[in-house]
């Protein structure tokens, strides 16, 4: 899979991408990551991307040129199957998303920053709008990096044991049950005996009940 990511503020993506699951899936050869700054697409001597809103009223917009010219030369190189825009009206990110995501092959993400981007481009070029949550960050780069992260992890053989993400929270509308490691018992507290008999099939029926009861009590809306 390919992820471009055209961005105000392209610095902000740096680290998320650079360590741990994410790091791991580039360097196999599975996940691309590209991230685009909107200011070299900018035709502005001062290499300006945004400006003042029709209308009046505070905070500066992000204009169409500059984005549409990005958008554009990468749509001549490649087919995207999505292009999205992170923005905290759009529609809410779940897990379903995010399996559906991580099947595709080109995936064009646009970041916002001050007040937003043009409406205009949000009609005739975006095809996917999506919030992280109903809260407002200063721009859409972490919900890019929180989105590529969600969605790369999904992409058969990023996870080292295929099966884990089979079992996250969320995958069948239940949250996942708790886990243990070593030592057995620290402290006097004990780790449940069911964990340590060896016994699968019992464990298996265990950690579903956990489910069921994180869930239950957690996020009883989930079970509807
Ligand atoms: N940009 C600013 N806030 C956002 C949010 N909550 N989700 C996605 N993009 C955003």
């Amino acid at each position: 899979m390919r992820i471009d990511i055209l961005s105000a503020v392209p610095s902000l993506l740096e680290s998320p991408f650079s360590h741990s699951i994410m790091r791991r899936a580039q360097e196999k050869g599975i996940l691309e990551i590209h991230s685009h700054d909107i200011r070299d697409y900018s035709n502005h001597k001062q290499k300006s991307i945004d400006d003042y809103q029709f209308g009046g009223g505070a905070g500066m917009v992000l204009m169409i040129e500059p984005i549409v010219a990005a958008i554009e030369k990468l749509q001549s190189e490649r087919q995207y199957d999505e292009i999205i825009y992170l923005t905290p009206d759009g529609t809410q990110l779940k897990q379903s998303i995010c399996n559906q995501l991580s099947l595709k092959n080109n995936l064009l993400l646009i970041c916002g920053h001050y007040k937003g981007i043009d409406q205009r481009i949000r009609e005739h070029f975006i095809t996917m709008e999506i919030s992280i949550g109903d809260y407002v960050l200063s721009g859409g780069e972490l919900a890019a990096a929180v989105l590529v992260d969600a969605i790369g992890r999904l992409i058969p053989q990023v996870l080292n044991d295929e099966t884990s993400a089979l079992f996250d929270s969320f995958q069948d509308n239940l949250l996942a049950p708790p886990v243990y490691t070593r030592p057995a018992e620290f402290r006097g507290w004990k780790v449940p005996d069911i964990l340590l008999s060896g016994h699968t099939q019992k464990i298996e029926e265990w950690r579903d009940e956990q489910s069921f009861l994180r869930t239950q009590a957690r996020r009883p809306d989930l079970l509807k």
